[in-house]
């Protein structure tokens, strides 16, 4: 929804007004640094390197901050929210490193769009390149950062080749660096033709109107020449910035910086803000749900337990699409039909946290819950409205469950049954074989899942390697073409919590060559959650 196009209304004068978004990036490529750099600009936070320890400081003030305290529940940076130049803005944190898992794929079914941020002598990496895969999946619109030109990288036009080759992604220059490393002078403004010279961190010199070519007196005439040189190229070689193909995420416009030196940070953020989409139309049954809707509505994409095991406490993570929720309001929660009243949700805003009583669509509020909320229900204020598209994501670490005491068996499928609907696993029953296989995105997953069980549930139990790497949804249209591939594979069947039938591939190239043999079924690296 464009601002020009939004119903002038509350709702949709804030809808309108927002701009929900992710980070995506291999660790180190520098996003947090990034992150501090935007915060800063945002004013929520007033020094850099606070990202980590500012909950400190306002633990003492808010009621929210003593539920984490309490309970051991970290909220403090999973969604942050800032304003700038008018512009609300929702950074919602992908979880990386170590913890990476299934939210952080899921977090990017919530946000509008995306930030990819490339170390400039990394290009792209394997992480950037799994998260980029996620966003695809959902057409969701990526701007590139390309960072630390302040220290040597590869050449531009490499780093673009390369972002176009193997995430098959138009690329749109709009901003070219002059210099990098110990030669940085700047980076020129392609479509503003305006040089802004690179100075000491905190300065912020103006911008310089003029052509490449007449940038002699501010930078070396070798570097005016080359500029002059390189975007004349880039300009022939690159497809213009298209409004249209960005938001339809086929092609990215490309900027470089350097976040640690704030430099290109204000240019991207400013540009976000004219470019990124606000809240989106959600797909739901019976029909999309458009953001200026007056209803509040809204959806769970993750759910944090807590890690005290005399809890059963979670926080459910709601992204609201449409209306303007209160604290206090009642709403539905369209799978059971119950209704619940939202007396303390936890509300994410740049300043004053304490007051904050309200949001609107493309907000996270944080609800707290007895664990009565899972990953992709749909809280509504009334109606049947159901959202689709927050699925389960093929996993990539399959283990082959073991209990340690089998009079603990029933014990077990209640709380794989459990963790599984909560979206901390998902779980496979193999169609020849009574062992569960559980499916995970990230090692720490499988971590808190083996702790969870043991803590939770009384349960021992161990994780064995199982002889498959990775797991496809398979379906077809015929159904007796489907009921012959699985007959044939039944040693490599499996069935998910749904009773929907999965393939379970021993390795990528074992995919490949099944997908070969068979072009009737569909094999899906996601499926819808029921
Ligand atoms: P991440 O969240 O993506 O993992 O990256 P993070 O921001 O933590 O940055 C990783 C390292 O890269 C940090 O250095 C950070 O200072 C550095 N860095 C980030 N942006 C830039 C940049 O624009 N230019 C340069 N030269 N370096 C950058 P570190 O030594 O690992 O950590 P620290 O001791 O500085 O915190």
């Amino acid at each position: 929804m464009d601002a020009s196009s939004a119903p002038d209304t509350p709702v949709g004068r804030a809808a309108a007004n927002r701009r929900t978004f992710a980070i995506i990036s291999h660790p180190d490529a520098g996003k947090t640094t990034l992150t501090e750099k935007l915060l800063l600009l945002g004013g929520a936070i007033h020094m850099a390197g606070q990202v980590k320890a500012r909950g400190e400081r306002r633990r003492t003030r808010s009621d929210w901050m003593q539920i984490e305290q309490q309970r051991g529940i970290s909220v403090t940076t999973s969604v942050m929210t800032f304003e700038y130049d008018g512009v609300t803005y929702n950074l919602l944190d992908t979880p990386g490193h170590e913890d990476f898992s299934e939210d952080t794929y899921r977090t990017l079914t919530a946000v509008d769009s995306a930030i990819m941020v490339i170390d400039a002598a990394r290009g792209i990496e394997s992480q950037t390149r799994k998260l980029f895969e996620v966003c695809r999946l959902r057409d969701v619109p990526i701007v590139t950062f390309v960072n630390k030109i302040d220290r040597e990288g590869r050449d531009p036009f490499e780093i673009l080749d390369e972002i176009q080759e193997t995430l098959a992604l138009d690329t749109a220059p709009m901003s070219w660096p002059v210099g990098m490393g110990g030669i940085l002078s700047g980076v020129y403004d392609l479509a503003g033709r305006r040089f802004l010279p690179y100075a000491k961190q905190g300065e912020h010199p103006e911008p310089i109107q003029a052509e490449p070519s007449d940038l002699g007196q501010y930078v070396a005439d070798e570097q005016a020449a080359q500029l002059a040189e390189e975007a004349e190229l880039a300009q022939e070689a690159c497809p213009p910035f298209d409004l249209q193909a960005y938001r339809e995420g086929h092609l990215t416009p490309v900027f470089f910086g350097s976040a640690l030196k704030e430099f290109g940070v204000e240019e991207l953020l400013a540009n976000l803000g004219k470019i990124a989409p606000s809240p989106r139309t959600q797909p739901a049954e019976p029909k999309p749900v458009e953001p200026a809707s007056e209803k509040v509505s809204g959806f769970v994409f993750k759910v944090q337990a807590n890690m005290d095991p005399n809890h059963r406490d979670r926080i459910a993570y709601v992204r609201l699409v449409s209306g303007h929720f209160k604290r206090g309001m009642k709403l539905k929660q369209a799978r059971t039909g119950k209704t619940m009243a939202v007396h303390n949700p936890i509300m994410f805003f740049a300043q004053d946290r304490d007051l904050a009583e309200e949001a609107w669509p493309g907000d996270v509020i944080g609800v707290p819950n007895h664990g009565t909320l899972r990953v992709g229900d749909t809280l509504v204020e009334s109606g049947d409205t159901k959202f689709t598209g927050i699925p389960n994501f093929a996993p990539e670490i399959l283990r082959r469950v073991r209990l340690d005491d089998p009079m603990r068996a029933k014990h077990l499928n209640r709380a794989l049954e459990d963790l599984a609907e909560e979206g901390v696993t998902q779980v496979f029953r193999p169609v020849i074989d009574s062992s569960y296989i559980v499916g995970v995105v990230g090692q720490l997953q499988l971590d808190v899942l083996e702790q969870r069980i043991q803590s939770e549930y009384n349960v021992k139990a161990h994780f064995e390697p199982a002889p498959f790497d990775t797991a496809r949804w398979v379906s077809c249209d015929d159904a007796d073409k489907l009921k012959r591939f699985l007959d044939r594979n039944r040693s490599a069947t499996a069935l998910d919590r749904d009773e929907a039938p999965v393939y379970m591939a021993r390795n990528f190239w074992d995919l490949g060559r099944i997908q070969e043999d068979w072009p009737d079924i569909t094999f899906s690296a996601t499926r819808e959650r029921t």
